[in-house]
Protein backbone atom coordinates (compact mmCIF):
# COMPACT_ATOMS: atom_id res chain seq x y z
CA UNK A 1 0.00 0.00 0.00
CA UNK A 2 3.02 2.38 0.92
CA UNK A 3 4.44 1.97 -2.29
CA UNK A 4 1.65 2.60 -4.28
CA UNK A 5 0.79 5.81 -1.98
CA UNK A 6 5.04 6.43 -3.70
CA UNK A 7 3.67 5.83 -6.87
CA UNK A 8 0.64 7.65 -7.10
CA UNK A 9 2.33 10.95 -4.86
CA UNK A 10 4.77 13.24 -6.90
CA UNK A 11 6.55 16.16 -4.79
CA UNK A 12 7.56 19.20 -7.17
CA UNK A 13 9.86 21.30 -5.84
CA UNK A 14 10.71 24.96 -7.22
CA UNK A 15 13.00 27.28 -5.57
CA UNK A 16 11.70 30.31 -7.65
CA UNK A 17 9.98 31.50 -10.94
CA UNK A 18 12.46 31.13 -13.68
CA UNK A 19 11.62 32.62 -17.16
CA UNK A 20 10.08 30.07 -19.51
CA UNK A 21 12.55 29.01 -22.10
CA UNK A 22 9.79 29.26 -24.75
CA UNK A 23 6.89 31.68 -23.60
CA UNK A 24 3.64 30.44 -23.76
CA UNK A 25 0.16 32.35 -24.63
CA UNK A 26 -1.94 32.19 -21.72
CA UNK A 27 -5.01 33.48 -21.83
CA UNK A 28 -7.09 33.02 -18.17
CA UNK A 29 -10.65 33.08 -17.53
CA UNK A 30 -11.16 34.29 -13.83
CA UNK A 31 -7.85 36.55 -13.63
CA UNK A 32 -10.14 39.15 -11.67
CA UNK A 33 -10.45 35.96 -9.02
CA UNK A 34 -9.08 34.72 -6.00
CA UNK A 35 -6.81 31.52 -7.70
CA UNK A 36 -7.02 33.46 -10.66
CA UNK A 37 -4.91 36.81 -9.84
CA UNK A 38 -2.13 34.13 -8.30
CA UNK A 39 -2.08 32.45 -11.50
CA UNK A 40 -1.95 35.88 -13.75
CA UNK A 41 1.33 37.24 -11.64
CA UNK A 42 2.98 33.05 -11.72
CA UNK A 43 2.69 33.07 -15.38
CA UNK A 44 4.49 36.83 -15.62
CA UNK A 45 6.48 36.19 -13.64
CA UNK A 46 8.16 33.53 -16.01
CA UNK A 47 8.09 35.81 -18.82
CA UNK A 48 4.73 34.37 -20.16
CA UNK A 49 2.44 36.17 -22.67
CA UNK A 50 -0.93 36.63 -20.55
CA UNK A 51 -4.46 37.47 -21.73
CA UNK A 52 -6.48 38.37 -18.34
CA UNK A 53 -9.94 38.06 -19.39
CA UNK A 54 -12.75 39.80 -17.47
CA UNK A 55 -16.23 40.83 -17.76
CA UNK A 56 -14.65 44.28 -16.41
CA UNK A 57 -11.64 44.93 -17.63
CA UNK A 58 -10.90 48.20 -15.51
CA UNK A 59 -11.20 45.93 -12.60
CA UNK A 60 -7.60 44.92 -13.47
CA UNK A 61 -5.37 47.19 -11.76
CA UNK A 62 -2.02 45.60 -12.59
CA UNK A 63 -0.03 46.46 -15.56
CA UNK A 64 2.90 44.67 -17.43
CA UNK A 65 4.57 44.74 -20.84
CA UNK A 66 3.66 41.05 -20.96
CA UNK A 67 -0.60 41.33 -19.68
CA UNK A 68 -3.26 42.06 -22.07
CA UNK A 69 -6.61 42.83 -20.60
CA UNK A 70 -9.68 42.15 -22.27
CA UNK A 71 -13.62 41.97 -22.16
CA UNK A 72 -15.31 38.42 -21.95
CA UNK A 73 -17.84 36.60 -20.60
CA UNK A 74 -18.51 32.58 -20.86
CA UNK A 75 -21.72 33.22 -21.55
CA UNK A 76 -21.32 34.47 -24.76
CA UNK A 77 -19.95 31.62 -26.95
CA UNK A 78 -18.66 33.74 -29.80
CA UNK A 79 -16.70 35.70 -27.91
CA UNK A 80 -14.88 32.88 -26.47
CA UNK A 81 -13.89 31.66 -30.27
CA UNK A 82 -12.21 35.28 -30.16
CA UNK A 83 -10.45 35.69 -27.65
CA UNK A 84 -8.80 31.64 -27.30
CA UNK A 85 -7.67 31.44 -31.11
CA UNK A 86 -4.54 31.28 -31.57
CA UNK A 87 -3.20 30.91 -27.78
CA UNK A 88 -1.17 27.92 -26.18
CA UNK A 89 -2.90 27.58 -23.05
CA UNK A 90 -6.68 28.67 -21.49
CA UNK A 91 -6.96 28.33 -17.75
CA UNK A 92 -10.37 28.69 -16.39
CA UNK A 93 -10.80 29.53 -13.35
CA UNK A 94 -14.15 31.08 -12.78
CA UNK A 95 -17.27 30.72 -10.58
CA UNK A 96 -21.04 31.07 -10.10
CA UNK A 97 -24.20 29.93 -10.53
CA UNK A 98 -26.78 30.87 -13.51
CA UNK A 99 -30.34 31.41 -12.74
CA UNK A 100 -31.97 29.52 -9.79
CA UNK A 101 -32.73 26.23 -11.00
CA UNK A 102 -30.62 24.63 -8.17
CA UNK A 103 -29.71 22.03 -10.88
CA UNK A 104 -25.68 21.36 -11.02
CA UNK A 105 -25.93 21.81 -14.86
CA UNK A 106 -26.42 25.69 -13.82
CA UNK A 107 -23.03 26.17 -12.42
CA UNK A 108 -21.08 28.40 -14.58
CA UNK A 109 -17.70 25.57 -13.88
CA UNK A 110 -19.94 23.16 -15.51
CA UNK A 111 -21.22 26.15 -18.42
CA UNK A 112 -17.90 27.03 -19.11
CA UNK A 113 -16.42 23.38 -19.45
CA UNK A 114 -18.66 22.98 -22.15
CA UNK A 115 -18.98 26.21 -23.78
CA UNK A 116 -14.57 26.24 -24.00
CA UNK A 117 -14.42 22.49 -25.08
CA UNK A 118 -16.66 23.53 -28.32
CA UNK A 119 -14.78 26.60 -28.97
CA UNK A 120 -11.54 24.60 -28.57
CA UNK A 121 -13.08 21.27 -30.66
CA UNK A 122 -14.01 23.93 -33.48
CA UNK A 123 -10.94 25.04 -34.21
CA UNK A 124 -8.98 21.47 -34.46
CA UNK A 125 -5.65 20.86 -34.86
CA UNK A 126 -4.82 24.86 -33.90
CA UNK A 127 -6.33 25.02 -30.64
CA UNK A 128 -4.81 25.63 -27.30
CA UNK A 129 -5.28 23.05 -24.41
CA UNK A 130 -7.05 24.36 -21.30
CA UNK A 131 -6.49 23.33 -18.08
CA UNK A 132 -9.62 23.70 -15.92
CA UNK A 133 -9.81 24.98 -12.16
CA UNK A 134 -12.29 22.13 -10.35
CA UNK A 135 -13.63 21.30 -7.55
CA UNK A 136 -12.33 19.12 -4.44
CA UNK A 137 -15.96 17.73 -4.12
CA UNK A 138 -14.68 15.77 -6.80
CA UNK A 139 -11.93 14.31 -4.83
CA UNK A 140 -12.46 10.82 -3.18
CA UNK A 141 -11.70 10.42 0.22
CA UNK A 142 -11.89 7.10 0.83
CA UNK A 143 -12.34 4.42 -1.88
CA UNK A 144 -15.85 5.09 -3.63
CA UNK A 145 -16.63 7.82 -1.83
CA UNK A 146 -16.13 11.75 -2.90
CA UNK A 147 -15.60 14.24 -0.66
CA UNK A 148 -18.84 15.85 -1.45
CA UNK A 149 -20.51 13.25 -0.12
CA UNK A 150 -19.38 13.64 2.99
CA UNK A 151 -20.12 17.65 3.08
CA UNK A 152 -23.21 18.35 5.69
CA UNK A 153 -25.55 19.31 3.24
CA UNK A 154 -27.43 21.53 5.85
CA UNK A 155 -25.13 23.73 6.33
CA UNK A 156 -23.65 24.42 2.77
CA UNK A 157 -25.03 27.62 1.01
CA UNK A 158 -27.28 26.81 -1.98
CA UNK A 159 -25.37 28.22 -4.56
CA UNK A 160 -21.92 26.50 -2.91
CA UNK A 161 -23.91 22.97 -3.17
CA UNK A 162 -24.88 23.83 -7.07
CA UNK A 163 -21.12 24.54 -7.61
CA UNK A 164 -19.64 21.42 -6.19
CA UNK A 165 -22.04 19.21 -7.84
CA UNK A 166 -21.15 21.14 -10.86
CA UNK A 167 -17.90 20.64 -10.25
CA UNK A 168 -18.34 17.61 -10.32
CA UNK A 169 -20.85 16.87 -13.39
CA UNK A 170 -18.14 19.48 -15.42
CA UNK A 171 -15.23 16.06 -14.77
CA UNK A 172 -17.64 13.92 -15.39
CA UNK A 173 -18.30 15.73 -18.85
CA UNK A 174 -14.64 15.69 -19.48
CA UNK A 175 -14.14 12.16 -19.52
CA UNK A 176 -15.48 11.90 -22.19
CA UNK A 177 -13.70 14.39 -24.14
CA UNK A 178 -11.02 12.92 -26.24
CA UNK A 179 -11.13 15.50 -29.26
CA UNK A 180 -9.72 18.40 -26.78
CA UNK A 181 -6.63 18.45 -24.78
CA UNK A 182 -8.36 19.23 -21.41
CA UNK A 183 -6.61 19.00 -17.71
CA UNK A 184 -8.63 18.91 -14.73
CA UNK A 185 -6.45 20.33 -12.17
CA UNK A 186 -8.24 19.98 -8.44
CA UNK A 187 -7.34 21.79 -5.63
CA UNK A 188 -7.10 20.41 -1.68
CA UNK A 189 -10.09 21.09 0.74
CA UNK A 190 -8.90 24.37 1.77
CA UNK A 191 -6.86 27.11 -0.04
CA UNK A 192 -5.01 29.20 2.08
CA UNK A 193 -3.71 32.92 1.86
CA UNK A 194 -0.09 31.57 2.88
CA UNK A 195 3.05 32.35 0.41
CA UNK A 196 4.49 31.04 -2.36
CA UNK A 197 6.96 28.50 -1.51
CA UNK A 198 7.38 26.46 -4.94
CA UNK A 199 6.89 22.77 -3.44
CA UNK A 200 3.85 21.28 -3.74
CA UNK A 201 2.44 17.40 -4.06
CA UNK A 202 0.56 16.28 -7.35
CA UNK A 203 -2.10 13.51 -6.69
CA UNK A 204 -4.44 11.76 -8.94
CA UNK A 205 -8.10 11.69 -7.91
CA UNK A 206 -7.59 11.21 -4.19
CA UNK A 207 -7.35 13.81 -2.03
CA UNK A 208 -3.57 14.00 -0.48
CA UNK A 209 -3.38 14.59 3.10
CA UNK A 210 -0.51 16.13 4.69
CA UNK A 211 1.39 14.77 8.44
CA UNK A 212 -0.97 16.40 10.24
CA UNK A 213 -4.00 15.22 8.22
CA UNK A 214 -4.73 18.74 6.62
CA UNK A 215 -5.90 18.37 2.74
CA UNK A 216 -4.63 22.56 1.75
CA UNK A 217 -1.90 24.47 -0.68
CA UNK A 218 -1.49 27.88 -0.73
CA UNK A 219 -3.37 29.65 -3.50
CA UNK A 220 0.17 31.21 -4.98
CA UNK A 221 1.24 27.41 -4.88
CA UNK A 222 -1.44 26.39 -6.83
CA UNK A 223 -1.00 28.91 -9.43
CA UNK A 224 2.79 27.00 -9.40
CA UNK A 225 1.23 23.82 -10.13
CA UNK A 226 -1.21 25.29 -13.00
CA UNK A 227 1.73 27.15 -14.68
CA UNK A 228 3.87 24.15 -14.26
CA UNK A 229 1.16 22.28 -16.03
CA UNK A 230 0.58 24.63 -18.74
CA UNK A 231 4.30 24.43 -19.85
CA UNK A 232 4.82 21.04 -18.92
CA UNK A 233 1.91 19.02 -20.43
CA UNK A 234 2.27 16.43 -18.11
CA UNK A 235 -1.95 15.56 -17.83
CA UNK A 236 -3.32 15.87 -20.67
CA UNK A 237 -6.70 14.34 -20.68
CA UNK A 238 -6.23 13.68 -16.82
CA UNK A 239 -7.67 14.78 -13.75
CA UNK A 240 -4.44 15.70 -10.98
CA UNK A 241 -4.99 16.86 -7.86
CA UNK A 242 -2.88 19.41 -6.14
CA UNK A 243 -1.89 19.96 -1.85
CA UNK A 244 1.11 19.86 0.40
N1 LIG B 1 -11.58 23.71 -2.28
C1 LIG B 1 -12.05 23.86 -3.50
O1 LIG B 1 -12.39 22.91 -4.19
C2 LIG B 1 -12.16 25.24 -4.07
C3 LIG B 1 -12.18 26.37 -3.23
C4 LIG B 1 -12.27 27.62 -3.83
C5 LIG B 1 -12.38 27.74 -5.21
N2 LIG B 1 -12.38 26.61 -5.98
C6 LIG B 1 -12.48 26.71 -7.45
O2 LIG B 1 -11.49 27.60 -7.89
C7 LIG B 1 -11.97 28.34 -9.01
C8 LIG B 1 -11.76 29.82 -8.80
O3 LIG B 1 -12.40 30.21 -7.60
P1 LIG B 1 -12.09 31.64 -6.93
O4 LIG B 1 -12.28 31.48 -5.47
O5 LIG B 1 -10.82 32.19 -7.45
O6 LIG B 1 -13.30 32.49 -7.52
P2 LIG B 1 -13.62 34.05 -7.32
O7 LIG B 1 -12.56 34.73 -6.56
O8 LIG B 1 -15.04 34.16 -6.82
O9 LIG B 1 -13.56 34.58 -8.82
C9 LIG B 1 -14.53 34.17 -9.73
C10 LIG B 1 -14.09 34.61 -11.12
O10 LIG B 1 -15.09 34.15 -12.04
C11 LIG B 1 -15.16 35.12 -13.07
N3 LIG B 1 -16.47 35.02 -13.73
C12 LIG B 1 -17.67 34.97 -13.12
N4 LIG B 1 -18.65 34.91 -14.05
C13 LIG B 1 -18.03 34.92 -15.27
C14 LIG B 1 -18.49 34.87 -16.61
N5 LIG B 1 -19.79 34.79 -16.91
N6 LIG B 1 -17.58 34.89 -17.61
C15 LIG B 1 -16.25 34.97 -17.32
N7 LIG B 1 -15.75 35.01 -16.07
C16 LIG B 1 -16.64 35.00 -15.06
C17 LIG B 1 -14.99 36.45 -12.37
O11 LIG B 1 -14.47 37.35 -13.31
P3 LIG B 1 -15.04 38.83 -13.58
O12 LIG B 1 -15.95 39.19 -12.45
O13 LIG B 1 -13.79 39.67 -13.63
O14 LIG B 1 -15.71 38.74 -14.91
C18 LIG B 1 -13.96 36.10 -11.29
O15 LIG B 1 -12.65 36.40 -11.71
C19 LIG B 1 -13.42 27.90 -9.21
O16 LIG B 1 -13.46 26.91 -10.20
C20 LIG B 1 -13.81 27.29 -7.88
O17 LIG B 1 -14.81 26.30 -8.02
C21 LIG B 1 -12.27 25.38 -5.44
Amino acid sequence: MRQLLIACVALFVTTGPAHAEQPLDIVIYGATGEVGSHVVQEALDRGHRVTAVSRRPEQVELRHANLSVVKGDLLDQESITQIVTGQDVVIVSVRGVIGDSGAPQSALQFMAAERVVDALFRLGDHAPRLLHVGGSGSLEVEPGVLFAEKLPKIVLPKGLEVEILGQILALEFFRKVDDVKWTYVTPPKKFTNGPRTGVYRIGGGRALEDHRGRTRVSRADFAVALVDEAEQAKHVRKQFSVAY
